[in-house]
Formats: C-alpha cells, structure tokens, sequence
C-alpha cells in the first residue's frame, strides 16, 4: 500500500463524510485533509472539535480484499499515531479502542468507517490530532491535551502528518502480510490493561486482561474471562469518558 494523492481542502464539512461522498472516484491511498472541519465527528456519533489550523484533521482511504480482522485497522493507527508522538519526545498510551492520551488527557482520536462490499471494503480512517492549540473550548479544556502544550513548542504540521503517513503504511504493511506484532505495542502502551474500568452500557465495573489478536479488548467478568463486545469504557476512578 503507498499514499496515492493527498487532497486538501481550506475548509469542508469532514473528512470522512468526503471520502463516503466520492467514494467510487477516490483511489486507494488517497488522504483528504481539512485546514478546518464544519461537522468533524467520532465514535458514537460525538463531535469532534477542531481548531483551524492548529488541529491536524485528515481522513485516509484504502480499499481492500474483505477480511474479518478489520478491527485491527483502529489499533494499528493508533500505533502508527503513538510512534509518531514519541519523535518528539512524549509519552503517549492507547486508550483501547481509539483514543491516544498523554497525561491522562486526549491528544488524538481516530475513527474507522467500514463500507462493505460483497468481497471488498473501503476502510476510512479519520484521524485528528491536536497539534499547536494553546486551549480548548470550555467543555473539553480539563480532559484535552495538544503537542504544543506537552512539548512547549510549535510543531509543522506537515512533518508530522508525513511522519504520520509513514508510520501507518509501516503497520498498515504489517497487517496486510498478517503480521500482528503492532499488537504487542497496543497491550504495552495501553493505559487500560491491568485496570479496573467501568462499563457505561451495564453500569458495572471490570477488571481490564488483556488485547486479543483481533484487538478486541479481554476484561475478566464475574470471574471468567471474556471478550469485552461494547463500545464505550472509562477508568474507573474517572466515570467521565472522552
Ligand atoms: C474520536 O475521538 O471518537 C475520533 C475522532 C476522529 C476525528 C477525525 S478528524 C478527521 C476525520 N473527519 C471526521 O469528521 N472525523 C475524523
């Protein structure tokens, strides 16, 4: 897999939402970014804030043979975003399934949209990344961190998304030779294994095993291990999820 063409836009609604738009014309390895996101979004649907200029927003595209392993995406940008962060010198870990922390509080998030044809799939993969924002909005300022404010120091957002892009043609490589090392990372650098974390669907709290080799999270539930099917956890000593 090779980054194809790189498209940005000034200003567009998201990227994702342009990738599923133009989904039939954009070739595999094309990357959309946005200097600024109108209707950005997350996981569950939430929204992602963003700030012009400040937050690397982008979405990459690749289209492939259909495999059931397709959670394994998520967790290999999530490596690929984590290698990135540690060039300058911090110290991230993976919040399973898609959010990067540093200290604690969101650097990054990613969000994979599947379009599942009978033998193929298109795998979105949107990604943003708080770069050089100084402070966030009110209402995610006490759980949201940037490179600039872990680094004291402004970053060019083009070396990172580069440094970025090749990472995750590294273990986006990886996963297309059925090579699922990067999960060893994901279990070391993980901020959830060996936790206590609260389940928000069952309102109840469990204690965190382990990643499978799908990247499916391992929690041990009345005693008995099993593979944790939500979507939603949290540190149990904090109810708040981001
Ligand atoms: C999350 O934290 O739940 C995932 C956030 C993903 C945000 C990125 S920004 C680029 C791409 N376009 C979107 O609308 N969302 C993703």
């Amino acid at each position: 897999m090779v980054i194809r063409k790189v498209i940005t836009f000034e200003k567009i609604d998201s990227t994702n939402i342009y990738i599923k738009e133009n989904l039939e014309q954009l070739e595999s390895g094309s990357v959309i970014i946005a200097n600024q996101q109108t209707n950005g979004y997350g996981r569950l649907s939430r929204i992602w804030l963003s700030e012009k200029g400040n937050t690397l927003t982008f979405s990459i595209l690749v289209k492939q043979a259909l495999r059931k392993d397709l959670g394994l995406i998520t967790q290999l940008v999530a490596v690929s975003i984590l290698k990135t962060l540690e060039k300058y010198n911090i110290n991230p870990s993976i919040k399973w399934p898609n959010d990067i922390l540093v200290h604690g509080k969101k650097i990054s998030g990613v969000l994979v949209e599947n379009i599942i044809g009978e033998t193929d799939v298109s795998v979105i993969i949107g990604i943003g990344i708080n770069i050089n924002n100084k402070t966030f909005d009110s209402t995610i300022c006490d759980k949201a961190t940037s490179l600039y404010i872990e680094t004291k120091q402004i970053s060019d957002i083009n070396t990172f998304l580069n440094l970025l892009l090749e990472a995750f043609e590294h273990y986006y490589n990886q996963y297309l030779n059925k090579d699922t090392s990067f999960l060893d990372i994901c279990r070391e650098k993980s901020c959830l294994i060996g936790k206590e974390i609260y389940l928000e669907k069952s309102q109840e709290k469990v204690f965190v095993k382990g990643i499978d080799y799908q990247g499916r999270l391992l929690i041990l539930k009345h005693g008995k291990e099993v593979v944790y099917s939500g979507n939603e956890v949290s540190l149990s000593n904090n109810y708040r999820s981001i």
